[in-house]
């Protein structure tokens, strides 16, 4: 680098895979896939999210680690140093969509600590009457309690963030990713045993094709997009702290693979709960802090169950807001070449304030625009918009632009043969920009 200090690396090749991964799990696997699955139909819309997330989601994720690993940069200097031109305004719609993304994935960050103590806290006396909702229109209302959980979710992201790479998040996300994992497995058990579990892990399982309609494609692609952290160079930005030894295709499918197994293991305990006490599946956003609590303040040990799910989606969110933080603090550190810690200090402040509008529009104290509130705004904006034309331009850029450079990347300057090189260009080139440019402009017009 050229102020002379060395870039940070990963420990190991597994701290990297857990740290992306720890970056792909998130809400979109616990809160989001859930209720998208539920609103588009069960089981045949895992069937074509598991194959979009394996042939797209795939070829533009391992793009990103080509791009970051070769140009050891942020996203943005990534882009400048590959080709010039146009091509950092990519980076740099990745690092608005970070700062937009965080903003509000940082507000219901807080909604998931709060809710871990409110399960032991007079919660479930509320839902055994089937009143979740309304503690959860009052608390989010409560604009000193939210904005309160807020500071501490992003308090503690920020922490891990300024530790920096291998001391930091690769350390977190070396513990965490392992607890979310047996977190996910006890509530399974308790999910598949409850009378009348099975209606659930049909509607879940058993796909049936005639529920499909045109919409089903774009919200798939969209939720694999969102799910496995594309779009945005925030694989680009840890991609540029792995070694040059090691491999990128086989890092690239482990993350993939992660990443789906958590969603779709989510579903295994969501569907069966939700079936087994006759709630809506398709309840909407409002199926994880509503319904769910409804849920288990039926159940004996109701407290438990619920204080254990939230926790799991505290681990979820925190690790995917390290990674959001990560890439914008890595542009401001190598290019605005201010060292780490006043980096982390400076972007997490300025996020925090962004989302402190996304709390008050949820409160209702910001009036609606166009029917979203500023949070659906943002989420609509970046997820729409921002995170769809990222990863087309990506796809482009290692199809069409830096080919030579990316067909080096990926095989380890031929030492380290690719079996699919042909296959992954192709989606690179055509396959992925024409499937991301179809969703962006349904996406749009809805
Ligand atoms: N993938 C995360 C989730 O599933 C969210 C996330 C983290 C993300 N980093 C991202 C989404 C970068 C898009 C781009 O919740």
């Amino acid at each position: 680098m050229s102020n002379g200090t060395e870039r940070e690396q990963w420990g190991s090749k597994i701290g990297f895979v857990l740290a992306a991964a720890g970056s792909a799990v998130g809400l979109g696997n616990i809160w989001r896939f859930p209720y998208i699955t539920g609103q588009n139909g069960g089981a045949a819309f895992v069937v074509i999210y598991v194959a979009l997330i394996f042939i797209i989601g795939f070829s533009v994720m391992l793009a990103e680690m080509a791009i970051g690993r070769n140009a050891q940069l942020n996203a943005v200097g990534s882009f400048r140093k590959l080709k010039g031109g146009m091509w950092p305004i990519v980076g740099w719609m990745g690092v608005i969509a970070g700062f937009i993304i965080l903003s509000y994935y940082g507000v219901i960050g807080g909604w998931t600590i709060s809710y871990i103590l409110k399960s032991f806290t007079g919660l479930m006396d509320f839902a055994a009457q089937g009143e979740a909702g309304q503690v959860f229109g009052s608390f989010v209302s409560n604009i000193p309690q939210v904005i309160g959980w807020q500071l501490v979710f992003m308090f503690v992201t920020i922490f891990v963030v300024y530790k920096g790479i291998g001391g930091g998040i690769e350390k977190c996300c070396r513990v965490l990713m392992p607890a979310l994992f047996i977190l996910l497995l006890v509530l399974i058990v308790r999910s598949v045993t409850l009378p009348g579990a099975g209606e659930g892990l049909s509607f879940y399982l058993k796909p049936d094709f005639s529920k499909m309609n045109a919409g089903t494609f774009g919200a798939a692609l969209g939720q694999a997009f969102f799910s496995l952290s594309l779009g945005m160079g925030c694989m680009i930005t840890y991609g540029s702290y792995l070694g040059k030894k090691e491999t990128l295709p086989g890092a690239a499918v482990q993350v993939c693979f992660l990443d789906t197994m958590v969603a779709l293991l989510a579903g295994l305990v969501i569907f069966p709960a939700v079936f087994a006490f006759g709630v809506d599946a398709g309840a909407g956003a409002g199926l994880t802090f509503i319904t769910l609590p409804n849920v288990f303040g039926q159940m004996p040990g109701g407290p438990i169950w619920s204080g254990l799910f939230f926790l799991l989606l505290f681990v979820a969110a925190l690790t995917s807001a390290i990674s959001l933080l990560e890439v914008v603090t890595a542009y401001i550190i190598d290019e605005i070449k201010m060292p780490r810690q006043k980096a982390t200090i400076i972007a997490g402040i300025l996020i925090t304030l962004l989302g402190i509008p996304s709390a008050l529009g949820v409160a209702g104290i910001i009036p609606k625009f166009a029917g979203r509130d500023f949070l659906d705004s943002a989420d609509f904006l970046a997820s729409n918009v921002l995170l769809p034309l990222g990863g087309l331009f990506i796809a482009l850029f290692v199809g069409w632009v830096w080919t030579d450079g990316a067909k080096k990347e990926v095989t380890n300057n031929g030492s380290a043969p690719f079996g699919l090189y042909v296959p992954w260009l192709w989606v690179c080139r055509l396959v992925a920009p024409i499937a991301i440019a179809y969703i962006f402009i349904t996406g749009l017009k809805w």
